[in-house]
């Protein structure tokens, strides 16, 4: 009984090309793999997705609360034709895209999530997912939606996305935006950058275990603190707090 249950919740996954690692550059001079994740990794990103749950800043809790429920119902078949690629810098992970095929034709970009700030590996992660649905999965358009305003400026701005406002997006019903072949082929030049195939060293290390990240973004010292303060105008469950994650409840 059970077991026929199991074959109704279970989706059946379209068949989709897996996407073909590629290698590139930083600014920085280190070299970045990206690869796609398969499920049983999954559980190894869940537990650097988790602690960005409580960074309120540049909406990384509302981006890795969403990652988080599609990671892991990607991993207990609960989720369709999704695709999770990570781009790790010598093992360590710097980011994670995913994104779905909703026909053959229509590509849905889900989320881009950094690990390490300032070296543009959320941009390049993003580019790769753009040219996994153009260039191997042979979609027409890819839906996107941006959560944060860092989001709008990569994706809107940088790609010229058009408005598809009539087609609300999965993730919240929210007005679409759609790159398209022709626009994604304008912006190759510039923004999609990698190499393939990549030396077998690198991509060696990538697949042997996916390494925490190194520096990623932290909650602040003072979690909704400009929200409590609003409510308590003499700031005093707001320096308990402190002096507790300070490690001096003695003070309080
Ligand atoms: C959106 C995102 C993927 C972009 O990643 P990215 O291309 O690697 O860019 P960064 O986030 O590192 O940098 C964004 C800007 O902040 C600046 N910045 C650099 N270091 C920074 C740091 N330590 N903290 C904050 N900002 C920093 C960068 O210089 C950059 O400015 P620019 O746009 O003028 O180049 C990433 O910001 C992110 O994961 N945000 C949270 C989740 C999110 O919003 N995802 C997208 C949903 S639509």
């Amino acid at each position: 009984m059970s077991v026929d249950l199991e074959k109704i919740l279970r989706p059946v996954d379209s068949p989709m090309e897996p996407y073909e690692p590629k290698y590139m550059l930083l600014a920085s001079g280190e070299a970045v793999v990206v690869r796609a994740v398969d499920r049983d990794e999954i559980p190894d990103l869940l537990k650097y997705v988790e602690p960005l749950l409580h960074v309120e800043r540049d909406y990384y809790d509302v981006v890795a609360s969403r990652v988080y429920a599609e990671l892991l119902g990607h991993y207990q078949y609960r989720f369709q034709d999704q695709y999770v690629l990570a781009v790790q810098i010598d093992g360590e992970l710097a980011a994670i895209v995913n994104g779905r095929q909703v026909n053959p034709k229509l590509g849905l970009s889900l989320h881009t999530l950094a690990f390490r700030r300032g070296l543009r590996v959320g941009a390049h992660a993003f580019a790769a997912k753009m040219e996994y649905h153009f260039d191997q999965l042979g979609h027409d358009e890819v839906l996107i939606v941006a959560e944060s305003p860092i989001g709008f400026r990569r994706w809107m701005i940088e790609y010229k996305l058009e408005k598809r406002f009539e087609v609300p997006h999965e993730l919240g019903g929210v007005p679409s935006w759609a790159l398209t072949r022709e626009l994604f082929d304008r912006a190759r030049s510039s923004l999609v950058v990698g190499r393939r195939p990549v030396p077998p060293e690198l991509l060696e290390k990538a697949q042997a275990a996916i390494l925490p990240p190194s520096d990623p973004p932290t909650p602040a010292l003072d979690p909704l603190a400009a929200t409590r303060a609003k409510y308590d105008p003499t700031a005093t469950a707001l320096m308990i707090e402190r002096w507790e994650m300070e490690g001096r409840s003695e003070d309080a």
